[in-house]
């Protein structure tokens, strides 16, 4: 079934022809309305010059027939895990070991619990088992099975182990009888454009070196009382996650205090205090290419913490703090190659905070989080960022998932990084 993808109308005007230069992607379709739209994106990738292998569950095949998609890939539609005749290789691992990326769109509720649960039941999801290099999904679906705690559950598990995502949006939904909310897919132009920027984000981070740190510190007043922060840790986890998918090394400076999982392929250093998390990023500053501040480290500890439980009967202890290091104006003024991105939680004058503090820190990008901000509350699940570059203008996020702003923030982080 070669050769039928030459006769998709080719645009020699079009702007994006040859910007996946035959980089090859597997199409995994699954069972939602959505997957209309993935015969576009098909042509798109095709017309971007890239390899499409579609593969179809057998509920994607009951709302468009393979046919569209072949004829669109110019290749045979993978849907059968015992096809007959046996072919000689193995179907199950042969598209894994062909693809650079695979992208899942739509993925629906199902598959994302399957991939979440390690299910190898049908041939998508034994080849996203089996797919070693990034993924993406695009999930589709009704906003009540959107918003699920099942759903919503497996998507935490699959982001934890380095799943990318795209999506969904809120808007109106494929069925003319669904109420609108959020799991309208991503359109295919979009998707297009994340599949080029995870391809070639990977040839630019591969071999660098990504110093996180993340989460509150925690200085103490006596053995068990302390003063600390809202942080969550969150940021620099997603932060860390998001490096870890471009393919850098992660090492990863985080608080004691954050309960989650650290995002598998980190190195995981966990500290205490302020003093604790600057000694840490010292021991670890030579050997990275970008540090990205995004842990909430005490401003001030008690001078003298008491070694044994302050008596309430006491009366009220006098409470005397010290400065702690500033840990990233120590980075600025001992660096060689590295880029540095701080976070500046401002709630006043923050964009001439944040330029004060690219300016006497040292650093090439500041992420600036405005926490009175509808949508940015410190420790929630969003957050709205300004990112601040030293050479250049602000740029106002809109209200993202912290994974989605982790990855603009590395994007803009990119430029900064040494040549190699
Ligand atoms: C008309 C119709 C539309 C559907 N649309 C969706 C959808 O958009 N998203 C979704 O997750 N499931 C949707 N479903 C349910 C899935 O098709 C069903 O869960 C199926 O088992 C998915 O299988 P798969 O994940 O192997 O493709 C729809 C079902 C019907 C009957």
């Amino acid at each position: 079934m070669t050769g039928i993808a030459d006769n998709i109308d080719q645009d020699p005007t079009s702007t994006i022809a040859g910007r996946l230069d035959r980089r090859r992607v597997i199409l995994a379709v699954t069972g939602g309305i959505a997957a209309y739209k993935s015969c576009h994106l098909v042509r798109e990738i095709i017309r971007a010059g890239g390899e499409v292998q579609v593969l179809m569950t057998d509920a994607a095949t009951r709302f468009v027939a393979p046919l569209t998609f072949a004829t669109l890939s110019g290749k045979e539609v993978l849907t059968e895990m015992f096809p007959e005749p046996p072919p000689a290789d193995p179907i199950h691992l042969t598209p894994a070991r062909w693809g650079h990326i695979l992208v899942v769109a739509p993925a629906t509720a199902n598959f994302i619990g399957r991939l979440a649960g390690g299910l190898a039941d049908d041939l998508p999801s034994t080849v996203a088992l089996a797919f070693q290099g990034p993924i993406l999904l695009a999930p589709a679906m009704n906003p009540r099975l959107w918003t699920s705690p099942a759903v919503q559950d497996n998507i935490e598990q699959l982001s934890r182990r380095g799943v990318n995502f795209i999506g969904p949006e809120e808007g109106e939904m494929g069925g003319v009888h669904e109420e609108p909310g959020p799991g309208r897919m991503s359109e295919p132009d979009s998707i297009l454009n994340r599949i080029e920027g995870l391809l070639a984000d990977r040839s630019r981070w591969q071999d660098r070196t990504v110093l996180v740190t993340s989460g509150p510190t925690i200085e103490p007043l006596d053995p068990v009382r302390f003063l600390s922060n809202r942080s969550s840790g969150r940021m620099g986890d997603a932060v860390a996650r998001q490096a870890i998918l471009r393919g850098a090394e992660v090492i990863l400076i985080r608080g004691k205090a954050v309960a989650a999982p650290p995002p598998d392929g980190v190195e995981l250093v966990e500290v205490e205090t302020a003093a604790e998390m600057s000694a840490a990023v010292k021991a670890h500053f030579d050997r990275c290419d970008l540090l990205v501040m995004a842990a909430a480290v005490a401003d001030w500890t008690p001078e003298s913490p008491h070694a044994s439980k302050l008596k309430k009967i006491d009366g009220i202890p006098e409470l005397t703090l010290c400065q702690t290091e500033d840990i990233l104006a120590w980075a600025g003024s001992h660096r060689s190659r590295q880029a540095i991105v701080g976070f500046a939680l401002e709630t006043d004058d923050h964009l001439e905070k944040a330029g004060l503090k690219l300016a006497s820190k040292g650093a090439d990008l500041i992420a600036l989080n405005d926490p009175t901000r509808p949508h940015s509350a410190f420790g929630g699940e969003t957050v709205r960022l300004t990112l601040v570059p030293r050479d250049g203008e602000p740029e106002e996020l809109p209200t993202l998932t912290k994974r989605e702003a982790a990855d603009r923030l590395l994007e803009a982080a990119q430029r900064f990084l040494s040549a190699q």
